[in-house]
């Protein structure tokens, strides 16, 4: 783990290193440590940002830790053979960004709560992020798809967390994917024996389920209309009644939603009830499309191009210098989303030394042929492209299936035309994308 050193001075004031300790992955080998340690409240604290940090999506991670109401902050850094965290002790949130600083090769993650990009709209974004994380507002959060919204909402719900009231529930609820009469049973539950075929005991709903932390309605604009004043009453009073039932329960939850669809669109059309719009939006977060920001893009190939190497266990290419202006000359209309799913696809088709701008070409024509087999399945495309895209299949049938709807204006019923397949199986491809 050569990239793995201890971090150098800070040209600020950066605490110093405490510990530097390495963990093998290998589960059959045996748990240790190796490495040093000032003491055993520093162990401790070890011990518990690894547990932190095997959360961690990619292991290339910022984290903070309380132990002994002392804070420690540090960076974790994982190979395919072991983990390495470097700790400090630290105090204001400014050691946060000296410590990432200090370690080649890390970006600054976890203050951005896992959102990539130092754009101006991304900065302010990520401010606002933490403004209303501390609020009880309802937050809807507009942007096209694939811009990171579902990411946001997470976000939001994670820098809302209180490490003293321990984790509170995330529930997400996707609205376009289900028709009315579920999404009620969906967010209210049942009583016992409400319905043929319901549980016996009857089920809590997610509103239910998410008491005490978020509720997360995604693609609201697509809830049916005959839902809508039933989710604005719940809406207003939190008072929450499972179908079948005469008692209603109150229910704290924080409520955020997202869409991708012209609201104010649909209200005009008589199809989203203005008042749940209020309701749904007491702040209102815009992600900027990927277009706006292309200044993004150099972090965000870096971002994914590491992220996929550690969870494939394979080392991260060089990335050659015109790959990024590549990329920031593509039009991207289905957004980051889009772009990660042509980063991992031109990895997957790198010699494994570089990225060049001539893998995302070759990634890009066997793309069409997975895009010809999802809408033609009798096609069969030849041996090894299956195998090559067989693992990231779902990943292109998604893509194919964004770029339809984003061609499409947000239109599902069309884009589903023009890919000449149904409806629900559009659907199910979204879900499976995710
Ligand atoms: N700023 C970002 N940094 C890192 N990854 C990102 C960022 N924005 C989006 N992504 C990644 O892009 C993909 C799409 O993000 P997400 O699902 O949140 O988009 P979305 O806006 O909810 O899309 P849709 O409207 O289709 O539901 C995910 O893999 C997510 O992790
Ligand atoms: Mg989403």
């Amino acid at each position: 783990m050569s990239a793995l050193t201890t971090p150098k001075a800070s040209t600020q004031e950066a605490a110093p290193a405490l510990g530097v300790l390495a963990y093998p992955l290998d589960p059959q080998q045996p748990r240790f440590a190796m490495g040093l340690c000032a003491d055993a409240t520093v162990a401790a604290a070890t011990e518990a940002a690894f547990r932190t940090a095997d959360r961690a999506e990619d292991g290339r991670t910022l984290f903070s830790v309380t132990v002994n109401d002392q804070r420690y902050v540090g960076v974790c850094l994982e190979d395919s053979a072991c983990r390495l965290i470097v700790l400090h002790r630290a105090e204001p949130e400014t050691v946060l960004r000296d410590v990432l600083a200090s370690v080649p090769g890390v970006r600054n993650d976890a203050p951005s709560l896992g959102l990539i990009g130092e754009s101006a709209p991304m900065q302010r974004l990520r401010r606002e992020i933490q403004t209303v994380a501390r609020l009880d507002v309802p937050v809807l959060i507009l942007g096209e798809s694939g811009t990171g919204k579902e990411l946001v909402a997470r976000a939001i719900h994670a820098a809302g967390n209180d490490a003293q009231q321990g984790e509170r529930p995330l529930v997400s609820l996707n609205l376009a994917a289900l028709p009315a009469t579920l999404i009620e049973s969906e967010l209210f539950g049942y009583a016992p024996g409400a319905f043929t075929g319901s549980q016996r005991q009857g089920q809590a709903g997610k509103l239910e389920q998410a008491a005490g932390g978020t509720v997360f309605l995604d693609e609201v604009a697509d809830i049916p209309m005959e839902m809508q004043v039933k989710l604005l009453r719940v809406l207003e009073d939190h008072m929450v009644e499972r179908l079948g039932s005469r008692r209603a329960q109150r229910v704290d939850f924080r409520l955020v939603s997202a869409t991708n669809r012209d609201i104010s669109e649909l209200i005009d059309a008589g199809r989203f009830r203005l008042d749940l719009y209020y309701r749904l939006s007491g702040v209102v977060l815009r992600i900027p499309a990927l277009r706006q920001r292309r200044e993004d893009i150099p972090a965000l190939l870096q971002h994914f191009v590491e992220a996929f190497c550690t969870r494939n266990r394979m080392p991260a290419p060089q990335i050659d210098h015109d790959v990024a202006r590549h990329l920031a000359g593509q039009p991207w209309p289905g957004n980051v989303r889009q772009l990660r799913q042509r980063i991992e696809e031109a990895l997957v088709f790198c010699d494994g030394q570089t990225l060049r701008v001539a893998d995302f070409a070759r990634g890009d024509a066997a793309r069409n042929v997975a895009v010809t087999e999802v809408v033609q399945p009798q096609i069969t495309p030849p041996a090894d492209a299956l195998q090559i895209i067989g693992t990231d299949m779902n990943e292109v049938a998604h893509a194919a299936v964004l770029d339809a709807i984003t061609r499409n204006g947000g239109n599902k019923k069309r884009a589903a035309e023009q890919l000449r397949i149904s409806r629900s199986h559009l659907y199910k491809i979204l879900e499976r994308g995710r």
